[in-house]
């Protein structure tokens, strides 16, 4: 077990297709106590997460739910007040959560521009404050966000230009807070998937562009969830203890650079 005991914020982790749930999945099966966080989590929600990841791990696992925009920074600071007085301490935050929209730039809106950044950049910032908060009491912590390929390769896939920028926006986060803050024991990553086979897919991606994007990965196949799960439970485990403002791609060897 990787993360026994461990208090694991996961946020975008309402859908059982996703990469967050997926995520939530693994640590549960590694020991970890989740707190599994979503814009639309209710009590419905989060007893079928917590009775998915009971079926698939054959435990009891120690599993809320919580529900939080992470766009709105009283709402980040909530939930990571609530975790702190019901377990007392945070060990992990990933996070998970995003909206993308597939757009060519000339018809991005400022609307649209304003509300994929402040999901996607601004939100990744207001978790990160808000756990950074306790993270430096306690002198450790790991940080986790979930960025994309469409950030590194200059968009192209799923999502326009304001999703590859906030992504991108959310890599330099993600490093900044770990040079600031590895003098103090915390730790920050980035994960970077590529097309992943999640609900993000449904209705911005034709057939024919998905089977055009797998012949041209190494690995011939669009990522699961699960892979992504992989490469967070690495980073959030102690078997990462050296590792801090990297950027781990999970991508099939589709970007390699
Ligand atoms: N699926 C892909 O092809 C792919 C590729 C690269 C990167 N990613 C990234 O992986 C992460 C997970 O995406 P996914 O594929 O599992 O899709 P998903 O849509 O299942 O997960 C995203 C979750 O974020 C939640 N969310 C949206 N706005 C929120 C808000 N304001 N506050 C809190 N939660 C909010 C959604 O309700 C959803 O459950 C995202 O960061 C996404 O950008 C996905």
């Amino acid at each position: 077990m990787l993360l026994k005991d461990k208090v694991c914020i996961i946020v975008g982790a309402a859908s059982l297709r996703g990469i967050g749930y997926a995520t939530a999945e693994l640590f549960a099966e590694h020991g970890a106590r989740i707190v599994a966080v979503d814009v639309v989590m209710n009590e419905e929600i989060a007893a079928e997460i917590k009775a998915s990841i009971n079926q698939k791990t054959g435990l009891d696992a120690d599993v809320v739910g919580v529900k939080c925009d992470i766009g709105n920074y009283a709402d980040c600071r909530k939930l990571v007040g609530e975790t702190l007085a019901r377990h007392g301490r945070i060990d992990c935050l990933v996070n998970s959560a995003a909206i993308v929209k597939s757009q060519s730039l000339l018809a991005i809106e400022e609307a649209d521009f304003d509300r994929i950044v402040n999901v996607n950049l601004k939100g990744a910032f207001n978790l990160s404050k808000s756990a950074l908060e306790v993270f430096s009491e306690q002198k450790s912590g790991v940080i986790v966000n979930v960025a994309s390929v469409a950030a590194q390769r200059g968009g192209g896939l799923v999502g326009g230009a304001h999703y590859a920028a906030s992504k991108g926006g959310v890599i330099s986060l993600t490093r900044t807070i770990a040079r600031e803050f590895g003098p103090r024991g915390i730790r920050a990553n980035v994960v970077s998937p590529s097309m992943t086979e999640t609900g993000m897919l449904d209705g911005n991606m034709s057939a024919e562009k998905y089977q055009e994007i797998v012949s041209a990965i190494p690995l011939q196949r669009a990522g699961h969830a699960r892979d992504i799960a992989g490469a967070c439970l690495f980073l959030a485990s102690d078997l990462a203890a050296y590792v801090t403002g990297a950027t781990i791609d999970v991508n099939g060897g589709s970007h390699i650079h």
